[in-house]
């Protein structure tokens, strides 16, 4: 039987449609939510994140502003700016794009975004009130899952979850959040990476199973247990000369074998995708409705 399709637009829809309400409700009092995004350098890719977020807040009706640096920015230039919108009462949120050019510290900058600002729940204040189970707000993507999940009535109470790639910005937030008390959390999980001994037996062990390793149709079919529901947050451009780009996107997952056997799966693109700026604009709101009317 074909599996379900779990589709990032149609949730992602769900929760814009449940921001625009809040976002009136803070224009009623006033406050317009604003998000700003700093792009250092001109990295292809990123220019089209940015170009995204930036659309999405202007059509919720937020405030955006991205601020464009060039590729020779200093580390100072750079934390200047970030000071500056720690103190820009208008913005409300606001993140640096990565990856940025090797000669700024990335790591420094992070830590130099006011922690009630940072959206992208980056720094390490945020990182460690996720894991406590004290969040302000939630690292995108992984709540971006945790949403497809929820929202498609997918069980995660008990069920084995095993993440597949241990980044800061996917694997360890999405095991964080997934073995926290409450809705759409409650798994026992384990993390496997490229260091895993065994990996495939793990894997096949999995109720649910989240990729994000960055290798391009990495989950084969025999990874994957019978009836299984897979998450794919990779992202791959391979080269493809029957495309008319002469390139496409591709998951980590083999979609094709692997939606032979599974209950549910996500496609790339199309799946994940959409859920990590609707995440992004969920944390600008909250940051809105945090500094109007304090933590609840
Ligand atoms: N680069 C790729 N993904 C992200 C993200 O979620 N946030 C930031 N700041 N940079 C990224």
């Amino acid at each position: 039987m074909a599996p379900r399709l779990i589709l990032g637009k149609e949730v992602s829809e769900e929760i814009y449609s449940e921001l625009r309400e809040r976002i009136a409700s803070l224009k009623e009092k006033g406050v317009t939510p604003g998000l700003a995004v700093i792009l250092v350098g001109d990295d292809p890719a990123s220019q089209v994140y940015v170009r995204k977020k930036g659309e999405m807040c202007e059509s919720l009706g937020m405030r955006s502003l991205t601020v464009r640096m060039p590729a020779e920015t200093t580390q100072e230039e750079l934390l200047a700016k970030v000071r500056q919108l720690n103190e820009d009462p208008t913005i409300h949120g606001f993140l640096v794009q990565l990856p940025l050019p090797s000669h700024l510290d990335e790591r420094s900058v992070i830590e130099s975004i006011s922690p009630a600002k940072d959206v992208d729940c980056f720094h390490p204040e945020n990182v460690g009130r996720m894991l406590i189970g004290e969040p302000s707000f939630l690292p995108a993507t992984p709540a971006g899952v945790q949403q497809m999940l929820v929202r498609s009535g997918i069980e995660t109470k008990g069920k084995h979850v095993v993440v597949v790639g241990r980044s800061n910005i996917v694997g360890k937030p999405m095991a964080a959040l997934m073995i926290q008390k409450g809705v759409g959390a409650n798994s026992t999980v384990t993390v496997v990476h490229s260091a895993t001994e065994n990996l495939p037996s793990i894997t096949r062990q999995a109720d649910i199973l989240v990729v994000a390793m960055g290798r391009p149709r990495f989950v084969t079919a025999d990874r994957g247990k019978e009836g299984a529901v897979v998450i794919d947050v990779g992202t791959n451009r391979i080269e493809d000369p029957t495309h008319p780009k002469g390139s496409r996107l591709v998951g980590d997952v083999d979609f094709d074998a692997v939606s032979q056997k599974v209950s549910a799966i996500t496609p790339v693109p199309g799946g994940v995708g959409p859920m990590t700026i609707c995440m992004l604009m969920a944390n600008a709101v909250r940051a809105a409705e945090i500094a109007t009317e304090g933590e609840r």
